[in-house]
């Protein structure tokens, strides 16, 4: 059907049928990384756009090299690295190892390129580097970023060919940095973790192909990233029963993960005490130890709180909750909690412990590895009941 929508115009918009539109399933490609694939909904989407951010030095370039060898036909666009660079890195993943390289800066060459190569899939480390001759301003700016991610996005969509754009996050440099882009691409997926750690979280925040807040775990080694199939475990192997320490589980995406939350309760010298957090939400702890002032009646006021999720995973989900002033409790006490036991719960300002989403999934994982006491609701109603249930008797 056309029609004319402008009376004067000539061009003629194309109205579509959507039932007229034969439903098809994306083609995707394997990345040979289970990690990675499952972020990405069950592999990369022919055609997808797909931002990877994170902060520099946290191994993006090294992730996605790992991709470019395990994908067939890869063409790596390097605007920051020399090609000498990026072979030292490929020599460590997978020595003497080829790929084709493409040392350029310039968008437009890139995208003549691509339209000249016919790569399977194109890596560009990274968008801030790039430029079009046609704009004035400096490479990395936001125009400048728009504006190539823009082109690249069409050259996509034409040829079917998937393109990872690496984009780092800087603190000040935000609005530059790969927030302008969320909007444009199909994937965001964002790298995090720890530096001090060799623990990296790869993490969905929007897939226009799949559910969103997966998360794939991956370990840094000397030869790349190595993939963690069973991250509850890796992430316990090291908790020691001591006060202080309590064991949560969250869920990323579809799988439940339980992690070692600690806190560290200590006299303070300063006039208003320290409240840390680091891997929680500070304003969810401030909260939290309120909560615990009032409704259990602990005197913190004078006391310096450190909360630390183990492992450099950052804990969003109110189910933390119970985990969290339990970390506290059992420092401020000095009173470990029960060998494999698991606290489960979102704390309400009047102190109740409220159920949450997916509780049986997350109680069969806790029970696989071998937590026998699980406190969560129904069986505990309020901190008084968990307490209870989860610190040692003396
Ligand atoms: P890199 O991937 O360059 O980070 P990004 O692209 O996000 O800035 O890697 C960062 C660090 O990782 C670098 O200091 C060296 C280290 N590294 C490893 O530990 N193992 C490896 O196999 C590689 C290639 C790098
Ligand atoms: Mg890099």
């Amino acid at each position: 059907m056309q029609l004319h929508l402008r009376g004067v115009s000539s061009e003629v918009a194309q109205i579509i049928d959507l039932s007229k539109i034969q439903k098809t399933d994306y083609k995707r490609l394997t990345t040979k990384l289970e990690e990675f694939d499952r972020c990405l909904g069950g592999g990369v989407v022919l055609g997808s756009v797909v931002l990877v951010s994170g902060d520099p030095g946290i191994g993006k370039s090294t992730l996605l090299t790992q991709l470019a060898l395990n994908v067939a036909n890869t063409l790596y666009v390097a605007g920051e690295e020399s090609a000498q660079q990026i072979k030292l890195r490929v020599d460590r993943v997978k020595p003497n190892a080829s790929l084709m390289v493409l040392n350029e800066v310039d968008v437009d060459l890139i995208v003549e390129a691509i339209t000249h190569a016919r790569p399977g899939l194109v890596i560009v480390d990274s968008i801030q580097s790039l430029e079009t001759q046609e704009l004035e301003s400096v490479a990395g700016s936001v125009g400048q970023v728009r504006e190539s991610a823009h082109r690249l996005q069409r050259i996509a969509k034409d040829l079917h060919i998937p393109i990872f754009l690496v984009g780092h996050v800087t603190k000040e440099g935000n609005l530059a940095g790969p927030k302008t882009l969320e909007h444009m691409v199909d994937v965001v997926l964002s790298l995090e973790g720890d530096l001090t750690t060799q623990f990296r979280i790869l993490r969905s925040s929007k897939n226009r192909f799949g559910p969103t807040d997966e998360v794939g775990v991956f370990e840094m080694e000397n030869s790349g990233m190595i993939e963690v199939k069973n991250p509850s475990r890796i992430f316990l192997e090291q908790k020691v029963e001591a006060p202080g320490s309590a064991v949560v589980c969250i869920m990323t995406g579809i799988r439940p993960l339980l992690l070692e939350i600690q806190a560290l309760i200590t006299k303070s010298s300063l006039p208003s005490p320290r409240r840390v957090g680091n891997g929680v939400d500070n304003n969810r702890l401030q909260m939290l130890v309120a909560v615990l002032q009032r409704r259990m009646g602990l005197s913190l006021w004078d006391q310096d709180i450190f909360v630390n999720v183990t492992g450099g995973i950052k804990v969003s989900e109110p189910a933390s909750d119970l985990g969290i002033c339990l970390a506290i409790i059992s420092s401020f006490k000095d009173i470990a909690i029960e060998d494999k036991t698991v606290l489960i719960g979102e704390v309400g300002l009047l102190g109740e412990v409220r159920t949450i989403r997916q509780l049986d999934k997350r109680i069969s994982e806790a029970r696989k590895l071998g937590y026998k006491n699980i406190v969560s609701p129904p069986n505990v109603k309020n901190l008084p009941q968990a307490v209870k249930a989860s610190l040692k008797t003396q």
